[in-house]
């Protein structure tokens, strides 16, 4: 079943992955508008990210995507805001015609262990409890990715994973805050675990 997650989180925005199992040919059909690609595997992934968002809102305008300088995809009369990502045979997208976003997807691995402390500050290692405990990996890969989900809805690159975004607890398991200082805002995170898949997006 190639759907493998999909959410209405509210009238103007919709989030979905997609588990990979089609020849490039079955997305290359729908998407007529994509970049080249040389890797075999990274191209397939990148079609299917791009053909989730017009699975998500069936009037996503392909030929109006335009690649900034920081390499974020955009459309510029805003008709629409969308993230990609991708990860193993994994590509998940957003879209939302209210609403800047942005996306992430994980697979958990040990060596995330190695780069912790340059996303992580001191601060926030004891903000989350749960980092500390033996069976932490998932949860580490959660904040990582709310992270990069973060700075994929900023899309003006240039983020300190560090310094400039620090994480709080937010209202339940699944929530998590961003006092993102390069524009001095909150910014909510929705963070799940999907078996195995570690999802994080920003509305
Ligand atoms: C751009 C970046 C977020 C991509 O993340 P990734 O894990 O390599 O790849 P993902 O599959 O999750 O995301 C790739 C997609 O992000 C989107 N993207 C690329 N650059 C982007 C940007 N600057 N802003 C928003 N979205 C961007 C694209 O849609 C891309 O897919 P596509 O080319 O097929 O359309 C990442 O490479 C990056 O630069 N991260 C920040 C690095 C950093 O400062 N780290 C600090 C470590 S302590």
């Amino acid at each position: 079943m190639p759907v493998f997650f999909q959410h209405q989180i509210n009238e103007t925005t919709r989030v979905g992955i997609w588990k990979i199992e089609e020849p490039e040919s079955y997305f290359q059909r729908n998407v007529p508008v994509h970049r080249d690609v040389t890797h075999p595997h990274k191209r397939l992934q990148h079609l299917a990210g791009r053909f989730l968002l017009q699975y998500l809102f069936p009037d996503f305008p392909y030929e109006l995507i335009t690649i900034a300088d920081t390499r974020k995809p955009f459309i510029p009369d805003e008709r629409y805001h969308f993230s990609i990502s991708h990860c193993g045979d994994y590509a998940a997208a957003i879209v939302s015609s209210t609403n800047r976003v942005g996306i992430d997807i994980e697979i958990p691995v040990d060596k995330l262990e190695r780069i912790r402390h340059k996303f992580l500050k001191p601060e926030e290692e004891q903000r989350f409890p749960a980092l500390q405990s033996e069976n932490h990996l998932i949860f580490l890969t959660q904040l990582w990715s709310a992270k990069e989900a973060v700075f994929k809805w900023y899309g003006l690159g240039k983020v300190d994973f560090r310094e400039h975004m620090p994480l709080f607890p937010g209202t339940s398991p699944n929530h998590l805050k961003c006092e993102f200082a390069l524009s001095n805002q909150a910014v909510d995170i929705e963070t799940r675990d999907l078996s195995g898949i570690v999802l994080s997006f920003t509305t």
